[in-house]
């Protein structure tokens, strides 16, 4: 049995209430339903730490680096549960390295060259290492192949107990081996049919994430989609996505029949962040106007900081956005390259609409106890309204 943090969120409450424990917290052995999806490890070791569970998102690392990040995790863990994130697409071109290289249009080369240049972006150089947001290297994140691989690497970790997968529900294959493992696996919904389909899958719990989000997300919010998506799969647990960075917003999202949220953004600020000064500093003073949904990074729709990039990727000279896998394939060089030359125009990161609430650099401790706090000051505030005895007017 996994240790059970003991993050006190005694302090706020009168009658000295804990947070509410719900069923899926129970069968993790974890004492906050709060969940921390992240590429940096340190934001993992802490949100597990703090009483929540960290979930790596392995998309972007070779086998090789996500043994070291899963090493250096374990290591710091010890029996404190963690999980991991991979994105299989459920449509995906096909074709090796090479053959789908050669499926990218000349044009869109050019154009994306053109842009850089305008803003005298140099190439890169030759030793240059991957990096931009866990983008790494040559190798195409998101193959069924590739994760495959960094499954067969995870699993090797017995504090391992949540996997989760994006963009489509997992392979059945893999579904049976993570529970083979006791390991739970979890799927992230934009629609109730992706939910639906999730569930017919087999998952054990599904994310339903809203328009709100960071990173791909569809059109519908979360305060829309969730009580949508938990009816929908009952029994299975719902935890709610997109659009939550505080106590007041956990409290929603309970309310809304979610066991438990998944938070992306709310950790990009912290100080175990591994976001780069430029882009963190742009995080850090953007409102929640300043967020676009823009197909620039994979095809597909995904929520990031508006930039002079994701601007021009919208102007009328555009040759247009790629189907997965060959956006990501075109434009992989060119993040590598504007992350390296710290362009203040140009800087852009996957975030959600919570970017405006978050405003300084906190730790993800920090960030965890404030949650508490104000959920349970929120719960007791609704709880005291229903107690008021007062006259109902006419
Ligand atoms: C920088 C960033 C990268 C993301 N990458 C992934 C990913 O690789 N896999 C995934 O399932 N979700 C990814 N997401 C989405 C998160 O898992 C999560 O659903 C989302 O951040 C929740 O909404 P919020 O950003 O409002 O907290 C990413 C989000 C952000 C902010």
């Amino acid at each position: 049995m996994p240790k059970v943090a003991t993050l006190s969120c005694r302090h706020n409450s009168p009658k000295g209430k804990t947070f509410v424990k719900t069923e899926i917290c129970r069968r993790l052995g974890i004492a906050l339903p709060i969940f921390a999806f992240s590429h940096c490890r340190d934001v993992v070791v802490a949100v597990s730490k703090a009483g929540g569970l960290g979930v790596l998102g392995a998309a972007g690392f070779t086998p090789e680096q996500l043994r070291r990040e899963l090493d250096w995790i374990s290591e710091r863990l010890g029996d404190f549960p963690f999980g991991i994130d991979v994105i299989m697409p459920k449509k995906l071109e096909q074709g090796e390295v090479g053959d789908l290289q050669a499926m990218i249009p000349e044009g869109h080369k050019a154009w994306v060259e053109t842009v850089l240049k305008r803003y005298g972006i140099a190439p890169l150089p030759a030793n240059a290492e991957g990096g931009a947001y866990g983008i790494s290297g040559e190798q195409i994140g998101w193959t069924h192949d590739l994760c495959r691989q960094l499954l067969d690497v995870a699993f090797a970790y017995p504090g391992l107990k949540v996997m989760v997968n994006a963009l489509g529900t997992p392979p059945a294959d893999i579904l049976e081996e993570c529970h083979r493992r006791g390991i739970l696996v979890g799927a992230l919904a934009g629609k109730v049919k992706h939910a639906q389909a999730h569930k017919a899958g087999g998952v054990d719990f599904v994310v339903a994430q809203g328009h709100e989000a960071g990173g791909h997300t569809g059109e519908i919010t979360t305060m829309v989609l969730v009580p949508q998506v938990v009816d929908a799969v009952a029994p299975l647990p719902v935890l709610a996505a997109g659009g939550i960075a505080g106590g007041r917003q956990i409290a929603a999202a309970l309310a809304l029949g979610a066991q438990g949220v998944w938070c992306g953004s709310v950790w990009l600020t912290t100080p175990e962040s591994d976001v780069e000064p430029l882009p963190k500093q742009k995080l850090l003073a953007a409102g929640s106007g300043d967020t676009v949904r823009s197909r620039v990074i994979s095809g597909k729709p995904a929520r990031m900081l508006r930039s002079a990039w994701t601007d021009a990727w919208e102007a009328k000279d555009c040759p247009g956005f790629l189907p997965l896998p060959l956006q990501g394939m075109l434009v992989q060089e060119a993040h590598l390259r504007i992350a390296k030359a710290r362009h203040p125009d140009l800087a852009f990161y996957p975030c959600g609409q919570t970017v405006g609430l978050c405003n300084d650099e906190r730790d993800c401790r920090s960030i965890v106890r404030g949650m508490v706090e104000e959920y349970v000051e929120t719960v007791e505030r609704l709880a005291a309204s229903m107690n008021e005895d007062e006259a109902t007017p006419a």
